[in-house]
């Protein structure tokens, strides 16, 4: 494949789940030695993972590793659900309050301010991703789609020592000064495609077959642009209409990540995608009655 064993780079996953693995995958193959962190002393001390469906193909193997580990490592990438982020960082707490470069990875927004305020000595990052992956029943990951990657650091601007580094490991990713334009495109996109294809249980691009549906997309994305607009985020593109649609197209067939959690019995993350929205929507005093009702429906029925 070309990629030479060269990275003196070392990191640790905490949240080994389909993209946590994808990303492991990406990191391992330049090289950088990749951890996966687990809190307390595993019976099992390697994660075998075989991955399928794109060039990153193949048998990984990853030591499990103890947090006391991660204070030797250049950062540590969080992949977990949005609910178990804040959880997650407390059990490497003593490693955030030594000083300690986290990415967090994970869909939805809140809890990277939160992270910040929790465990000042740690420099916290945010990345928002397009790839995509599934577990299949026999254990595989299928890679479903490459994508493109934007990581900035939350509040500062500075980039970290391994920027050039992860740049190389992760395909189409880049650095941006102001993350969170990036994490609000994504979640605008969350907002809308999430909680109505969980509520019709139906695929991403039946949300444009139905014509009652796609006003719903067209209400959701300009009451989603007013409380953007109240909080000073920049707008990136067009119309997030425009946006959303393409979207909806580029993954008619996908079943989204928040339907697939309902159906399996899963903690949604609505809380951290329309929760968040109707909280800043209250702090900017905006109207979001679709986005409210929404959130309430996966609330009483799924949460
Ligand atoms: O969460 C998801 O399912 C995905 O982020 C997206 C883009 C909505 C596609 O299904």
């Amino acid at each position: 494949m070309g990629y030479k064993n060269k990275s003196s780079i070392s990191c640790c996953i905490l949240g080994a789940g389909t993209i946590g693995m994808i990303f492991a995958a990406y990191l391992k193959r330049i090289g950088i030695k990749v951890y996966i962190l687990h809190h307390e002393d595993k019976p099992k001390t390697v994660l075998r993972a075989r991955l399928q469906g794109s060039d990153l193909s193949g048998d990984y193997s990853f030591e499990i590793v103890t947090p006391e580990k991660a204070i030797d490592t250049d950062f540590i990438l969080v992949a977990t659900k949005a609910p178990d982020v804040l959880n997650a960082l407390k059990g490497v707490q003593d490693v955030l309050n030594n000083g300690s470069d986290v990415i967090i990875l994970s869909n939805g927004m809140g809890f990277h301010e939160k992270a910040e305020k929790l465990y000042q000595s740690a420099r916290i990052f945010a990345a928002t991703t397009t790839e995509a992956a599934h577990t299949s029943e026999s254990g595989l990951i299928h890679h479903s789609a490459s994508g493109r990657t934007v990581l900035g650091a939350f509040s500062s601007t500075k980039s970290p020592k391994w920027l050039t580094t992860w740049l190389n490991a992760i395909p189409d990713s880049s650095w941006t000064q102001n993350i969170k334009i990036a994490l609000w495109e994504k979640l605008a996109i969350n907002c809308v495609i999430n909680p109505l294809t969980a509520t019709h249980n139906c695929r991403n691009g039946d949300l444009m077959k139905d014509p009652a549906l796609k006003e719903l997309v067209k209400e959701l994305c300009l009451e989603i642009e007013m409380v953007r607009d109240a909080a000073k985020i920049p707008c990136a593109g067009g119309p997030l209409f425009d946006l959303v649609s393409k979207v909806i197209f580029d993954t008619a067939t996908n079943f989204s990540s928040m339907l697939q959690d309902m159906k399996a019995g899963r903690t949604t993350e609505i809380e951290s995608i329309t929760g968040y929205l109707v909280e800043m929507a209250t702090v900017f005093e905006v109207e979001v009655p679709a986005n409210k009702k929404l959130l309430e429906e996966i609330q009483i029925r799924y949460f």
